[in-house]
Formats: structure tokens, C-alpha cells, sequence
């Protein structure tokens, strides 16, 4: 392929350029303020009453005129090759400094375990030596506008592909929490970590609102409950992004006040739209839901993010099809309607959409480098990971060939430079002179994961008031996740998939079994991961079992449950009931914490528990969950609100929902809730949850306990209604 080279004289756009950078504008300081107050960020609002069509989002990233200029200046300059260069995204296993400067390369990206040099315990010099050759390499571009590449992390729970990084609770874990604040501090400090190792643009926030816990991505939604995620989505992207106040890195005098210049780093909301709501939670599947509940349940996170000022948002693998209601979209990759004239037109979006990983090939008639329709129904940025060079080399064609009209490479490029312009991309350092390159210790955020892990536990049960602890019993702690980071972090954790990894690759953070050690003492404590052999330990009522068990690591597709199997752990994870049933009865009361990716069906768990807490995925901090549970009786942390008036809602929204998609009307004689049991609140930092079932449709759960409810609906009638309440609610009979 041969690159049409025109020169020009850079002067004018350079003009231009340096014009946005001095010219002031007064929304700064104001939009930190807006941050910083505490006030506003605490409530999770409940949605606005439903819109018979997608809403315009007011973003707080307001159009500058000037920016608009100098982008329609610098586009006007480029030949087709630099555009479509713009328009690429490649991985970084498969393009060198070198490349990215020849082909003008907009972006990369390194996906789930990709680390430079392959080296899992890349230091953050090796990360930054790698993005200071990017950049330098895309700024000795041979173009007339010298344009900064951009680089795109997957930093999903903290900067998650990083050596040494604090990992935070996954999202589901956080949407226990019920508290935007505690994530908007939480993406903040992700940014930091990011910046730490040069990237410019988290991969992050997830915004599914996952309907079928079955789904293996389940954890990285904030909730089931839209309005929880919609509040999140602003929270997360105002903490990530950070905007504001000049950070004096940027090079020259008279420092850039007119661009919403970025203190963290880009957030992306993703995946545009539907990725949990697709039948039967299979990954990159099918979304069949009515538009008003494509809008009002899958769209309210786009609505925060986009309020609050996101620039990317990614495309997601599913496809939106539902023969019987005459919807015929296909994979929204290939869907103008959904992309341009929703998320561009109706919704007003004036940032770049980027696909997902080879996504593109999944649209019917494309290849994973060759795709009118992805263009054409408006991708911006085209995550092409190895396929790079073909895809630029087509996509050059299609335009020849008329097939993807010029206008449209155009808007691609015009919002790709808006972002970088917004993000102050323009004018500033190498990544390794930035604030806080390099700076190992910006890695670590213990207190703030601590916090974090404490305020995202859920108690299930409390019998006897077996907790909180004296810190004098004899400890006996067993289960595989007691001293395991691999299972207490999950997927997307140095890895792709959270596999193959051993203790010794976190060396910041702490396991149960460690806390435990922490506050009670070495001498008081003896481990054994299977239970098998502990006949030497003084069962009794001074003495106390902690049991740690869950699920093993999983990510994208593989953590899937298929139709047929079930959500039952003992089913799952046989020896982990084993090892309950090893130590239950025998005197000393047992106390399970549980790790999980998804809420699941316990009940013989439970059974087997005194106390039980789910602890999600709690990240490198799980240690603080053993500071909740020898507490010494007395509060800790500030008020929690009993949740059970949001369950409430939550089950209604589910009836409206279910009215709305299949069009039955479920009263309360066919439906029953009935709270099982309250549960006394001592424990001021564990959110209580009551126990529910529903009944009525789904009233012979009661006797088939091998099953969740949301599955058995699911099973019955080929849709599903219940599930969790919220993300917080486990589900069982109690004792
Ligand atoms: C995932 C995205 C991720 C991307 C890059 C995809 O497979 O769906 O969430 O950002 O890979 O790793
Ligand atoms: C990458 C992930 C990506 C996935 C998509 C993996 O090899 O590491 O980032 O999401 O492929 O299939």
C-alpha cells in the first residue's frame, strides 16, 4: 500500500492549535468544585419517569467554538491515509514505534494480559518507555499535523493489568455499596494508577445492567438496579476523568484554560448497549428487549456517563434482534440506527465511538478488516488488535470504491481530534513527564480498597449474633479463597481471564487469611485450605470456624452458565461444601464468607453457615473484611441505610419491566414478595440485607432448591424476571 504524501506548511493549524491552548475559559474551576462537593455525590436518585424517545444528554463537556475550528483546519489538511491511520487502533504485541509512525496510528491498546515486552511484572518505567516511543514515533509523523496517539487500558477495578497495583472491588461489589461517592474516589485513584504507567484512556466504567446472572461478566455491572448504575456511570467518569484545574504539564506559557483539560484520564462508557440484557446471559448474544427497555433499563448508565461528560464509548459484541417485534438490527457494530442516529443525533453525543475487540467481525458480510457497515453505521475509532495493516489498507479501498463516503471518514477523524483536543493531548509531555509518571507509590491505595472491600460486604446471616468476634477465640480458617489472591481478585486481574495467577504476583495487599493473622495474632490461628486434618483443633464454643470459599476466576465467555447449568454453587464448586461439611457441627460456629462474581444460589451454604457474608470480589484488599469481623462490638464507618426499601422498588421495577416485555400483567397474587427475615443491625459496617422469595409463579422453589429463582423463571418460561433484588442480595432460605 502506498501512502499519498502531500506537504504543506504546518503554520496555520499550528496557529490555531496554540490559539485553543491559551485562550481561557472560566468553566474549570467550577466543574472541580462541582467534584469536590461531597454533598452531591452521595444519593442514588431514582429515575426519571420513562421518555417516549432516547433523551438528549447535556454533557458537562460543553462544544468550544474555537476547538471546532482548529479540528475542521486540521482535517481539511489530512490525506485519507492519515485519517484512516486515526481511525485504527491496533494492540501493542502487534505494532512497533516504528509502524505506528509510518501509518499515522490514532491508538492503541493492550488487552487483558498484555504487558510491554510480555513481562507480567513490567516496573512502570517499562510501561512508560513503551508509551514515550509510541508517542514520540506518532509526533514524527511525516503529516502536516503532528496529531498524539492515544493509548487505551483495560483498567476495570483499578489499573488491573498493572504489577503492584491496589485492585479494587469489582463493580457488583461496589454496587452493594450504594454509594457514588466511595466510586467516584475509587475512579479517581485509578486514574492516578494509570497515569503512573502513561495511558491516556481507561477502558472503564462497564455499564451493563445485567438481567441473567448466568452471564460471565456479570460482575464487572455496577447492578441490575438502573438507577444504581445510572448514578454510578457520572460518579465513575467524573472521577476518572477528573477534569479541571490545569496541572501545569503541558508545555509553553499562558496555560490551556478553553479545553476541558483532563487531571485523570478519558473514561469510556461501554458496552453500547444491551451487553446484559442479552437471552440467557450468553456473552456477546442476543438483546431482545423492546426499545423503551433497551432505553429505560440498558441505556440509563449511557445517560450518566454521558451527563457527565464521557468522550468514548464503546461498542458492544451483542447483537439487538427480536423477530416476533419486527426488530432486525444484528450486531450493534453493524447498526447506524443505534450508533448514528440514536447515540449521535438523539442522544447528542459529540465524542468517538470505538468498537470492541475484532468486533467488526462479527457483523454479518465483514471480516475483522474489512467492514462498510461498522463505518458506515458510524464507528469512530476501529479496535483492530492484530489485522491493523489490512484494515487500513480496505478501508482505503471502500472509500475509493464509494462504499463508505468521505463525509463519514470525516466525522471519524473530526471527533477523534475533538477528543484529543479536549483531553489537552495537544501540547502535552511525554507520557513520562507527566504528573505522577513513574511514581510507584500512586499505585498503592490500600485505606481507600480497605474501605472499599469493608463497605461492599454484605451479611446474609447473623444467627445467635455469632459476629462480631472476640479477638481470644482459637481461629481455624479453611477454604481455598482464605489465602488466595487469584480468587479474591477474579478475571480481568493481571490476566485476561484472572488465571495462572500465584500469590507472589501481588505484592501490595493482603488475603483473609492474612487480616485474620493481623488481628488476632499468628498464635491464635490455624489454616488448612481443605479442612482435612484439623482433628487437632480445639472445636468448641470459644473457638470459631471462618471458612473462605467461591467461585474461581473467570472472565468474557468462558465465565459463562450455560442454559442447562445452574447457579447453584454446591453443584459448581462440590468441594467447597465438602470442606463446610468437614467442620460444621462440631462445636465451634462457622462463619463463610463467600467470593463470588454474581449473586448465586447458597442455600446449602448457608445451611451449613452460622454467619455468611458475600464479599463479591473484593481485589488485593480482602484482609479488611477480617477488621469486620472482629470488631469488638463497636461501629465502625458511618450510617447504612437499611436496604429494604429499595428492594422494594427493585422488585417493582422487575413487575413493570415484565409487564412491558411480555405484555402479562403479573399482580400480587402471582407474584408474591415476602421478606424472611430481619436481621438486627449491630454490625454498623456490613449492609443487612432481608431474604427474599418469590413466590406464586415461582412457588415450588420451595421444594426444588437446587435452583436460583431468576434461572428457574428463565428455564420455565423462557424469559427471565426475578433474580437478585439488587446486585447486594444473595438469595437462600436461611437456616
Ligand atoms: C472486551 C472489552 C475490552 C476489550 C479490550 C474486549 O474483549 O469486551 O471490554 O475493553 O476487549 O481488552
Ligand atoms: C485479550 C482481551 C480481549 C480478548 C477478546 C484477549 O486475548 O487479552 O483483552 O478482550 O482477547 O477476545
Amino acid at each position: 500500500m502506498t501512502t499519498p504524501i502531500r506537504r504543506r506548511s504546518p503554520s496555520g493549524v499550528a496557529v490555531l492549535v496554540s490559539l485553543v491552548l491559551v485562550v481561557g475559559g472560566a468553566g474549570d474551576q467550577r466543574a472541580q468544585a462541582r467534584e469536590d462537593d461531597d454533598e452531591r455525590c452521595g444519593e442514588i436518585p431514582s429515575l426519571p419517569p420513562p421518555t417516549a424517545d432516547w433523551p438528549r444528554i447535556r454533557s458537562e463537556v460543553g462544544r468550544d467554538p474555537l476547538t471546532e475550528l482548529i479540528v475542521a483546519a486540521m482535517v481539511s489538511r489530512m490525506t485519507l491515509a492519515e485519517k484512516v491511520g486515526q481511525m485504527t487502533q491496533a494492540e501493542i504485541q502487534s505494532i512497533s514505534p516504528a509502524e505506528v509512525r509510518q501509518y499515522h496510528i490514532g491508538s492503541v491498546l493492550n488487552g487483558g494480559g498484555s504487558w510491554p515486552s510480555n513481562d507480567k511484572h513490567a516496573t512502570p518505567s517499562a510501561w512508560l518507555a513503551l508509551a514515550d516511543a509510541y508517542w514520540d514515533a506518532a509526533l514524527a509523523a511525516d503529516g502536516a499535523v503532528k496529531i498524539p496517539i492515544m493509548w487505551g487500558i483495560d483498567a476495570v477495578h483499578g489499573n488491573s493489568n498493572v504489577f503492584g497495583a491496589t485492585l479494587f472491588p469489582h463493580n457488583i461489589g461496589l454496587g452493594a455499596a450504594r454509594d457514588p461517592c466511595l466510586v467516584r474516589r475509587i475512579a479517581r485513584a485509578t486514574a492516578e494508577q494509570v497515569r503512573v504507567t502513561g495511558q491516556d484512556w481507561a477502558f472503564a466504567p462497564t455499564l451493563a445492567v445485567v438481567r441473567d446472572d448466568r452471564w460471565g461478566r456479570t460482575y464487572e455491572g455496577f447492578s441490575e438496579d438502573p438507577a444504581i448504575t445510572r448514578a454510578y456511570a457520572a460518579a465513575y467518569v467524573a472521577g476518572l476523568q477528573n477534569a479541571g484545574e490545569d496541572d501545569g504539564e503541558h508545555e509553553g506559557k499562558g496555560e490551556d484554560r478553553s479545553v476541558r483539560r483532563l487531571r485523570g484520564v478519558l473514561a469510556t462508557a461501554k458496552h453500547f448497549i444491551g451487553d446484559g440484557g442479552t437471552a440467557e446471559g450468553r456473552d456477546q448474544g442476543v438483546n431482545p428487549s423492546p426499545e423503551a427497555i433497551l432505553r429505560e433499563v440498558h441505556g440509563q448508565g449511557y445517560f450518566g456517563a454521558l451527563g457527565a461528560g464521557a468522550q468514548t464509548v464503546m461498542i458492544s459484541f451483542n447483537s439487538w434482534t427480536n423477530e416476533q417485534l419486527g426488530i432486525r438490527e444484528g450486531k450493534i457494530h453493524g447498526s447506524r440506527y443505534l450508533v448514528t442516529d440514536v447515540l449521535k443525533g438523539k442522544m447528542g453525543f459529540d465524542g468517538l465511538v470505538v468498537s470492541d475487540w475484532n468486533g467488526i467481525g462479527q457483523v454479518a458480510g465483514c471480516s475483522n478488516f474489512r467492514c462498510a457497515r461498522a463505518l458506515n453505521a458510524g464507528i469512530d475509532v476501529f479496535m483492530v488488535p492484530a489485522e491493523w495493516r489490512q484494515f487500513i489498507e480496505n478501508t482505503i479501498q471502500l472509500v475509493g470504491s464509494g462504499e463508505v463516503p468521505m463525509s463519514r471518514i470525516d466525522d471519524a477523524v473530526t471527533r477523534i481530534l475533538r477528543v484529543k483536543l479536549r483531553a489537552g493531548l495537544f501540547g502535552a509531555r511525554r507520557p513520562s513527564g507527566r504528573r505522577l509518571a513513574g511514581d510507584a507509590g500512586a499505585l498503592v491505595h490500600r485505606e481507600l480498597a480497605r474501605e472499599a472491600v469493608q463497605r461492599s460486604a454484605v451479611l446474609l446471616k447473623n444467627n445467635a449474633n455469632v459476629l462480631p468476634l472476640a479477638r481470644n477465640r482459637k481461629i481455624l480458617v479453611v477454604g481455598k479463597g482464605a489465602d488466595s489472591f487469584s480468587v479474591q481478585t477474579g478475571g480481568w486481574t493481571l490476566s485476561w481471564q484472572g488465571t495462572g495467577n500465584s500469590n507472589a504476583d501481588f505484592p501490595n495487599g493482603e488475603t483473609v487469611l492474612a487480616g485474620i493473622r493481623r488481628v488476632v495474632g499468628d498464635a491464635n490461628v490455624t489454616y488448612s485450605a481443605t479442612a482435612e486434618g484439623v482433628d487437632s483443633f480445639p472445636f468448641g464454643p470459644d473457638s470459631a470456624v471462618i471458612a473462605v470459599i467461591g467461585e474461581t476466576p473467570y472472565a468474557e465467555g468462558v465465565g459463562d452458565i450455560g442454559r442447562t447449568r445452574t447457579l447453584e454453587h454446591a453443584a459448581r464448586y462440590p468441594s467447597d461444601l465438602a470442606v463446610l461439611n468437614r467442620v460444621k457441627g462440631r462445636g465451634a460456629p462457622v462463619i463463610t464468607i463467600f467470593f463470588s462474581g454474581r449473586p448465586a444460589y447458597v442455600n446449602k451454604e448457608l445451611n451449613r453457615s452460622d454467619a455468611f457474608v458475600a464479599a463479591f470480589l473484593p481485589g488485593t484488599e480482602a484482609g479488611s473484611i477480617a477488621d469486620l469481623l472482629f470488631r469488638d462490638g463497636e461501629r465502625v464507618g458511618g450510617e447504612h441505610r437499611h436496604p429494604v426499601g429499595d428492594l422494594r422498588r427493585a422488585l417493582r421495577d422487575r413487575l413493570w419491566q415484565f409487564r412491558r416485555e411480555h405484555g402479562v400483567n403479573l399482580n400480587r397474587h402471582q407474584l408474591r414478595v415476602r421478606p424472611q427475615r430481619r436481621l438486627k443491625q449491630r454490625l454498623g459496617c456490613f449492609h443487612f440485607v432481608q431474604q427474599f422469595l418469590v413466590f406464586g409463579e415461582l412457588a415450588d422453589e420451595r421444594k426444588n432448591k437446587s435452583r436460583f429463582i431468576g434461572t428457574r423463571a428463565a428455564d420455565r418460561e423462557g424469559h427471565s424476571i426475578a433474580h437478585t433484588a439488587t446486585s447486594a442480595l444473595m438469595c437462600g432460605c436461611g437456616s
